[in-house]
């Protein structure tokens, strides 16, 4: 199992909530509203060698927790949905998750998701 950790922009959200559900590929997500920067600290253009105090932007964190063999199509989709191509798309960060337990029944590990 994996989690798909998506950082946003917040108008793409719609866009990648259809696209989600639409593929059948997720059974649920969690989305909260971050803050940070990336690798232009926050600015629409970072001039080398200039020093800048990082502007934190809000974005939107997704976090899907899906099985090993879809991990590839999950992260294409987010991609496909909220690419704009310029800078600021956002990022997605994807690490191994150990347990999963679905609290109302005890199920466990991947079928628990
Ligand atoms: N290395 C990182 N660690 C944690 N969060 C990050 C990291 N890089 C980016 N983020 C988060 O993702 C958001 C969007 O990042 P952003 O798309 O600007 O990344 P980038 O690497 O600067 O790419 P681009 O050059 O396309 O802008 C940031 O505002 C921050 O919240
Ligand atoms: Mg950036």
């Amino acid at each position: 199992m994996k989690k798909v950790e998506a950082i946003i922009r917040s108008d793409k959200l719609e866009n990648l909530k259809e696209t989600i559900t639409t593929s059948g590929l997720v059974k649920g997500l969690s989305i909260s509203q971050v803050l940070g920067y990336g690798n232009q600290k926050g600015f629409a253009e970072f001039v080398r060698g200039q020093r800048v105090i990082p502007a934190l932007l809000a974005k939107v964190k997704v976090e899907i927790v899906v099985h090993d063999d879809s991990v590839d199509e999950v992260v294409d989709l987010i991609c496909q949905a909220v690419r704009t191509g310029e800078v600021g798309d956002g990022k997605i960060f994807v690490s191994p998750i150990e347990e999963v337990i679905r609290i109302r029944t005890g199920e466990r590990g991947g079928d628990a998701i």
